[in-house]
């Protein structure tokens, strides 16, 4: 899950700067509409996690809508932007990905755009 959010992070604050213009604007509102859906799924899993207690079967809920939102989600976001991430990213970015992909830290307070 933490990793799901440092990509979400990465994805935003990163990658999606470089590709407002023109016809990814659109892609771009909807990837980060669908981030917010991940993220609330995520809050909630957390939450489960944490107070177990509470509904015994949550996690097990969370678990495949948090899977079947980002099947649906990868099956755009794969052809529509990740091929610009070679060609429009600086070698700077794209370190700062492979970085961040190979288990750096986000800041601990940040939230996607959608949740804002
Ligand atoms: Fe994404």
């Amino acid at each position: 899950m933490e990793a799901l959010r440092r990509h979400i992070y990465l994805e935003e604050e990163i990658v999606f700067p470089h590709l407002q213009r023109g016809t990814l604007m659109m892609p771009l509102m909807v990837m980060r509409e669908e981030h917010g859906q991940l993220w609330q799924r995520i809050d909630a899993h957390a939450e489960s996690v944490q107070n177990q207690s509470g509904e015994p079967n949550k996690v097990e809920e969370i678990c495949p809508e948090i899977l079947a939102l980002l099947d649906r989600h990868n099956q755009k976001e794969e052809p529509i932007i990740y091929p610009h991430m070679d060609a429009d990213l600086s070698s700077d970015d794209q370190e700062k990905i492979r970085d961040l992909l190979a288990g750096g830290a986000m800041p601990s307070d940040w939230v996607c755009e959608a949740m804002r």
